[in-house]
């Protein structure tokens, strides 16, 4: 598994600015948005290209076209959604599926509530947005629910990784390529990314 940390002077300054104390919720969100489009943009470099040659106003000209339409972004619910729409700006056409997930307090163990994928998911190549990588429980059952669906080609997308996090991935499903803005130093007792975000669901929302 290979962890791109997005090391570009805009990232770093905005993961700074996401992570003061008394931000807004406006410029936090943005902030969620920007810096998923920036994560999009290192995430699909690999993405196949094919020629074509189209009419141009000077006669024919080769171009290149992504090869296919076949990206689905997977918000992981609620917090995902944060980041959905940075994404989209760049893939205006793909498809989005849904996951939502919450722990069980007792057992500790993500539970799903909702899953609504897309078609063909065997064809397409699957971007899950969460803002933080933490104990990594929540994406592991992501991608556990996307393999069960024909996908193989899985990529995490999060503003900010735990160490713990991206171990637990390295282990469970080490063909998932992971893209963060930034790593930071480790979890507190309840599971929160120190120095992270906080709450970046109830930021994002603007709840609590
Ligand atoms: N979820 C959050 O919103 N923040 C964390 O630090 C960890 C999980």
């Amino acid at each position: 598994m290979a962890v791109h940390l997005v090391d570009h002077p805009l990232v770093r300054h905005k993961i700074g600015l996401m992570r003061e104390k008394d931000i807004s919720t406006k410029n936090f969100r943005e902030l969620a948005s920007e810096i998923a489009c920036l994560l999009t943009y290192e995430a699909t470099k690999d993405l196949e290209t094919e020629g074509h040659t189209i009419e141009s106003w000077a006669g024919p000209v080769r171009i290149e076209q992504i090869k296919g339409k076949k990206i689905t972004v997977v918000p992981i619910l609620r917090a995902g959604l944060g980041m959905m729409n940075g994404v989209l700006d760049l893939i205006p056409s793909a498809r989005v599926s849904v996951v939502g997930l919450y722990r069980n307090e007792e057992t500790l163990e993500p539970v799903t509530y909702y899953q609504k994928f897309t078609s063909r998911m065997e064809d397409r190549t699957a971007l899950i947005l969460d803002p933080m990588l933490a104990t990594g429980g929540s994406v592991v059952a992501c991608i556990d629910m996307l393999k069960q669906a024909g996908c193989s080609r899985i990529k995490g997308l999060f503003l900010v990784a735990a160490p713990e996090g991206i171990s637990r991935l390295q282990e469970v499903h080490p063909d998932v390529d992971i893209y963060t803005a930034a790593i930071d130093e480790r979890l507190n007792d309840n599971g929160y990314i120190l120095p992270g975000l906080g709450d970046a669901g109830d930021k994002i929302f603007g709840t609590k």
